[in-house]
């Protein structure tokens, strides 16, 4: 696909992502502010200090974009902007500066759907690079901290839902295993490399497999986690009482490898059935939990097992960025969608149901 050079923006939830695409898969330029650091002491995300930053953030963030773009608003085809799912006041900062933006320079305005991207993020290429596209048919994995779900897809933005999490998303149950273990927020990146430094890895954690369905449950697993951390705590005698008294760290580590274990298994173990079932020609992985080193290696493994290519991007375009905005959007943007200016959040927004 060639054209549109689109300026998309991001702003669903923690992270302030402005990026300028080409053709819905050249990066120009990529730019993220992570609220990671204003969030951690309270253990998760204050929707108010979201917007707050995100107000405070998206201009600069814009300024960086351009910089490092080169290029200027008289190449600019359109503005791309997140409109769903996220936090309400967070989203409402991205869609109202793009509004602005595209209103002042004359410009169309699309409206993305933040799972939409995440699925895109497949198709984007580095400056220099060029991988692998997906083809169709395919299946794709969205695992991100507020969502988690399989789709089928024959053709671009037709999407069939397959199997959606029943209770918590993969990412949510990351995050709060993370803090039972006392590993603070964002709890992901943390098990990840708490898990890495396992030496034991006897205990199991139990997996929701709900029969032949493509559903995933987490809920009964982060309820399983509670109870090993608190026998975990007691066999080394600390007060039950006391959250400073910390557990081991290679308890913590074998604890970390046996939860992301169990997470990793199921969410293998469905995707790939899914794609022998509907007869894919590939895999597509996203969403800020493909940044998880387990997942992305054991889904590439099993995958490769049968022949089927698994395009899953860099760790940074997994996690929320507004280059996968952009990748969306330009598919959106040339099948002739166009947003008013009464485009407005829609916190609920969903990909596809049932
Ligand atoms: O897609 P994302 O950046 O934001 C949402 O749309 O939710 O996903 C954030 C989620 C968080 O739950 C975070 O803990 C998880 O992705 N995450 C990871 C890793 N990096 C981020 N989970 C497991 N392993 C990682 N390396
Ligand atoms: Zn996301």
């Amino acid at each position: 696909m060639s054209g549109p050079l689109l300026l998309a923006i991001e702003s669903s939830c923690d992270e302030t992502g402005i990026a300028i695409v080409d053709g819905g898969r050249r990066i120009v330029a990529n730019v993220v502010a992570s609220q990671v650091a204003l969030h951690a002491p309270m253990g998760g995300i204050v929707p108010e200090v979201a917007a707050r930053a995100h107000v405070r953030w998206i201009v600069p963030v814009l300024e960086a974009a351009w910089t490092d773009a080169g290029v200027d608003w008289r190449d600019i085809d359109g503005v791309a902007v997140t409109y769903g799912p996220g936090l309400a006041g967070s989203l409402l900062v991205g869609i109202n500066f793009a509004k602005a933006l595209a209103w002042s320079r004359g410009l169309p305005l699309v409206g993305v759907n933040h799972l939409e991207g995440h699925v895109y993020a497949a198709w984007l290429a580095d400056p220099g690079a060029d991988p692998a596209q997906p083809e169709f048919p395919l299946v794709a994995l969205v695992v991100s901290g507020g969502h988690t779900f399989l789709v089928e897809m024959r053709d671009h933005l037709t999407y069939r839902l397959l199997g959606t999490t029943v209770d918590d998303a993969a990412g949510e149950a990351f995050d709060k295993v993370g803090r039972l273990l006392g590993l603070g927020y964002p709890g992901g990146p943390a098990v990840q490399r708490a898990a890495a430094h396992a030496t034991r890895r006897d205990v199991a954690f139990p997996r929701a497999w709900l029969g032949d369905s493509y559903d995933m449950s987490f809920s009964g697993l982060k309820t399983a986690a509670r109870r090993i951390v608190e026998g975990a705590r007691a066999a080394e005698g600390l007060d039950a009482d006391d959250p400073l008294a910390a557990l081991s760290a290679a308890t913590v580590a074998e604890l970390a490898f046996g939860f992301q274990d169990a997470v990793v298994d199921v969410l293998v173990t469905k995707t790939i059935r899914a794609a022998v079932a509907t007869g894919a020609r590939s895999i597509v992985l996203g969403g800020g939990v493909a940044a998880n080193a387990e997942l992305r290696g054991r889904l590439a493994g099993q995958a490769a097992d049968r022949g089927l290519p698994l395009i899953v991007p860099r760790p940074g375009l997994c996690t929320d960025n507004g280059a996968m905005i952009g990748a969306a959007g330009a598919r959106r943007f040339a099948a002739g969608e166009r947003a008013g200016l009464d485009l407005d959040a829609r916190p609920s927004l969903r990909l596809a149901g049932r």
